[in-house]
């Protein structure tokens, strides 16, 4: 039985997301080669707001849907016609924005005849490990943290996930974006604050790293947050300046301690030596030179995406969608979008 990775036909995907605030349109072939991968990004938009305004994000996708499209089949070289199926993020995201992504490629599939796929963005997130690490197959841990999501998952098989654990409030992403904003660092904060971090010392301020008691493989992370606002109001009332680099650096090191130690626990108790990481916070240097670090005693391998796979793009979903039309998994024209999709959840 061809479990997808040794296809004897190829299969062309044109993949859509526009599950936040990127318009996104890639082609894959066979869930690893990326031909294109468009990214239209409205940061500068909702930068002004300090984060994404949810109705002006759907009403920018609706404006440059049809050309990010288009790019990326003249980049790909190739005509829709040649297209072999369409993938499309239908959940987790803003309602608003995901109908425009939806809503297009069902028109696209309606017209041309082809296949539509349906495709959870949180498995997207992880199949970008597929278009990095060409050799890569499960079974595997994945720590998966961004914005909104923050899991760690074992993918057993190609569309097979068992979550291990999640965040019970804040996403890792989240909690990088409101401290950034506190410190006055901007939208979106993760990218900032690991840059300052750099010149910050990690060791200055103690903030706390929350663990649950026994098995869960949980996170917390408005604790940190919390802890953050206080130290920030407390020097505030002392009239002492704050060194930004430093409580950045304090702050990060905080959210990446618990996510190693309980990515490196996950392996434990599924036994397995390999993890990756996805999402937009897997960018983070200092997560990815911890991960790296701490595995190396435990002789787990560490794999991750370049950082544009990592932030939303749809290579990632036309990945994702490859596995799941192998699994015969397709979607009818009454597909809609499901804003708290969960993860294996059909
Ligand atoms: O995966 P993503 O593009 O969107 C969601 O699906 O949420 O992740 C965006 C998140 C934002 O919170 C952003 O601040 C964070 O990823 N991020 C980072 C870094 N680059 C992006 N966080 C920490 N360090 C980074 N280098
Ligand atoms: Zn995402």
């Amino acid at each position: 039985m061809k479990d997808g990775d040794d296809m004897d036909k190829e299969m062309k995907i044109l993949a859509i997301e526009s599950s936040c605030d990127e318009t996104s349109a890639a082609v894959v072939v066979n869930g690893r080669n990326v031909l294109s991968n468009i990214i239209s990004s409205q940061i500068n938009i909702h930068e002004k707001f300090g984060g994404v305004v949810p109705e002006v994000a759907s009403r920018k996708h609706i404006e440059v849907i049809s050309a990010v499209v288009k790019t990326a089949l003249d980049e790909a070289e190739i005509k829709l016609e040649d297209i072999d199926a369409i993938g499309v993020t239908y959940g987790p995201g803003l309602v608003g924005a995901l109908l425009v992504g939806l809503q297009y490629a069902k028109g696209l599939s309606y017209a041309l005849k082809k296949p539509l796929i349906g495709v959870n963005h949180i498995e997207g997130h992880i199949c970008a490990n597929f278009i990095e690490h060409k050799y890569l197959k499960p079974p595997f841990v994945c720590l998966v943290v961004s914005g909104g999501h923050t899991f760690i998952v074992y993918m057993k098989d190609y569309g097979e996930f068992e979550v291990l654990g999640q965040t019970r409030d804040d996403a890792a992403g989240e909690a990088f974006d409101k401290v950034a904003r506190a410190i006055g660092l901007g939208y979106p904060g993760g990218p900032k604050i690991d840059k300052i971090s750099k010149e910050g010392n990690e060791n200055a301020i103690k903030f706390p790293k929350a663990k649950f008691d026994g098995d869960t493989l949980d996170f917390s992370f408005s604790g940190v947050k919390s802890a953050v606002l206080n130290y920030l109001n407390k020097m505030k009332m002392k009239n002492i300046e704050i060194n930004t680099a430093d409580v950045a650096a304090s702050f990060q090191k905080a959210v990446v301690d618990v996510l190693v130690y309980n990515a490196i626990k996950a392996c434990k108790m599924k036994k397995v030596k390999k993890i990756a990481i996805a999402g937009g916070v897997a960018s983070n240097s200092c997560l990815r030179k911890t991960l790296i670090y701490e595995c190396k005693k435990e002789g787990i391998e560490v794999l991750f995406p370049a950082p544009i796979l990592c932030t939303d793009n749809a290579a990632m979903i036309g990945s994702a969608a490859y596995y799941e039309f192998i699994k015969g998994r397709t979607a009818s024209l009454d597909l809609n979008a499901v804003p708290n999709l969960k993860l294996g959840e059909r």
